[in-house]
C-alpha cells in the first residue's frame, strides 16, 4: 500500500509509473457479473441480505467447488463474508483466543500475521523455503515444541506463487486433525495456475476450513465477496459474529458474484488466465537477462518472488529508487518475509504484456540492476 502511494504521487509528477506492484487483476468484473449488478439496482432494494451470505450465491459458490475440486459441498457449508479479508478476521475471532499459537509461512501473507497479532494470538513463523517451494511440511509442525491451534495454508500462495503438493496438503490436513489444529487453507487463487495440479484441503479434511473469494480468478477486489467452506462446529460462531460485525456481505456484490461463478463468465475468465500465462511466459524469459535468475517457481497466482541479495540488502530504499529512477513500482519483500524480506522483491504479472514488458526493458537499463 504503501508502495502504490509513492507510485501515485510519482505519477502525479511524471506520468510514467508501471505497476509491477499490484494484487489485484487489471481487468474488471466478467460482463455478465456487471449486466447482473446493473439488473439488481434496477430491480432490487439492494438492503441487508442474510448474515452468512444470499441462498442462491452459496448455492453457486458449493456448485463451483463440487466440479472444480470435485468436493461434496452443501450450500449449508458455505459462509460468505465481505471478501476474504472480512472472513478472515471474523475466524480469527471464533476459532482463536488470545494468547493462542497460530502458525503460517515465512514468506507469507502479511494480513494473516497482522491480524492475528492484533486479536492478541501469537503468531509462528514457518520458515519455508525452496527445498520446500516455499511450503509447510508436517517435520515443521513435528519440529514445534507443542501443535498450535492453527496452521493458514496458501496455494497458490503470495508472494510465491507456488502450489503445495497435494500429497504434502493431505498430510498436513491429517497431522492437523491428529492434534487438534485447525488447518485454514487459503484457497482464493484457485483458477489460476500454469500448468501444476492444485488440490484442496477439503478433498481430505472437511474439519479443515477452506478460504475462496471472487477477488482473483474472478476478477472481482473491489466488490468484496469472499467465503468459507466451514465445518459445522464453526458455522454458528461464524453467523453470530459476522452478524455483529459486518451484518451481511454487499448486497450488490453478492449478485454479481453469482453471475461471475456461472458458466457465463468462464470464457472471459479463461481468457485472463492465458494473458497471465502469456505474460508469466515472458517474465521467465527476461528475468535473467536483468539478473534476476534465483526466484521461486511462480506455479500459479501471478507473482515472481525474487531474490535482489546480489543488488541491495535494503529492498524499501532499492524499490524505492528504482521507482525514482525508471518510474517502475515494485514491491519489496519485507511485510512478506520479516528476516530475508530485506533482500526480495515482488513483481506482479497481472497488469498487460505490454505493460511488463516495458517494465521489464526500462530495469534492463537501470543502473540499479547492475551488480
Ligand atoms: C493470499 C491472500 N489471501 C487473502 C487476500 C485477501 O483477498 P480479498 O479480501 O480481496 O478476498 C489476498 C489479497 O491479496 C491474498 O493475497
Amino acid at each position: 500500500m504503501e508502495v502504490l502511494k509513492a507510485a501515485a504521487l510519482r505519477q502525479r509528477t511524471h506520468g510514467d509509473v508501471l505497476t509491477l506492484c499490484a494484487g489485484q487483476p487489471s481487468t474488471p468484473a466478467p460482463a455478465v457479473a456487471r449486466a447482473a449488478a446493473i439488473a439488481a439496482l434496477d430491480t432490487d432494494v439492494l438492503g441487508y441480505t442474510e448474515s452468512t451470505g444470499i441462498l442462491p450465491l452459496r448455492r453457486a459458490v458449493a456448485e463451483h467447488h463440487r466440479e472444480s475440486a470435485g468436493i461434496d459441498v452443501d450450500p449449508d457449508d458455505v459462509v460468505v463474508f465481505p471478501g476474504s479479508s472480512g472472513a478472515f478476521t471474523t475466524l480469527f475471532l471464533a476459532a482463536f483466543d488470545a494468547g493462542d499459537q497460530v502458525a503460517m509461512t515465512r514468506p507469507g501473507y502479511p494480513a494473516y500475521r497482522n491480524s492475528l497479532a492484533a486479536l492478541g494470538c501469537e503468531v509462528v513463523e514457518l520458515a519455508c523455503g525452496p527445498d520446500t517451494r516455499f511450503q509447510p511440511t508436517v517435520e515443521m509442525l513435528d519440529a514445534l515444541p507443542e501443535p498450535p491451534a492453527g496452521l493458514i495454508v496458501a496455494s497458490p500462495a503470495n508472494p510465491t506463487g507456488t502450489v503445495i503438493d497435494a500429497q504434502v496438503l493431505a498430510e498436513l490436513t491429517a497431522w492437523c486433525e491428529e492434534h487438534g489444529t485447525l488447518l485454514i487453507s487459503d484457497e482464493i487463487y484457485h483458477g489460476l495456475t500454469y500448468g501444476r495440479e492444485v488440490a484442496s484441503a477439503w478433498a481430505t479434511s472437511q474439519e479443515s476450513v477452506v478460504v475462496g473469494s471472487v477477488s482473483k480468478y474472478f476478477s472481482m477486489t473491489g466488490w468484496r465477496v469472499g467465503w468459507l467452506l466451514a465445518p459445522p462446529s464453526l458455522r454458528r460462531p461464524l453467523e453470530i459474529l459476522t452478524g455483529n460485525l459486518n451484518i451481511c456481505p454487499p448486497a450488490i456484490g453478492q449478485h454479481a458474484a453469482i453471475a461471475a461463478l456461472g458458466e457465463g463468465a468462464r470464457a472471459e475468465l479463461d481468457g485472463h488466465r492465458a494473458r497471465y500465462a502469456a505474460t508469466r511466459d515472458l517474465l521467465l524469459r527476461r528475468l535473467p537477462e536483468i539478473g534476476l535468475r534465483d526466484y521461486a517457481p511462480p506455479d500459479g497466482a501471478f507473482y515472481a518472488w525474487c531474490d535482489i541479495g546480489h543488488l541491495t540488502d535494503d529492498s524499501v530504499a532499492w524499490c524505492r529508487a528504482l521507482l525514482d529512477d525508471c518510474g517502475v513500482a515494485l514491491t519489496p519483500g519485507v511485510d512478506f518475509d520479516t528476516v530475508h524480506g530485506h533482500r526480495k522483491v515482488r513483481l506482479s504479472f497481472a497488469g498487460s504484456t505490454q505493460e511488463v514488458d516495458e517494465a521489464l526493458d526500462r530495469m534492463a537499463a537501470s543502473p540499479l540492476l547492475r551488480a
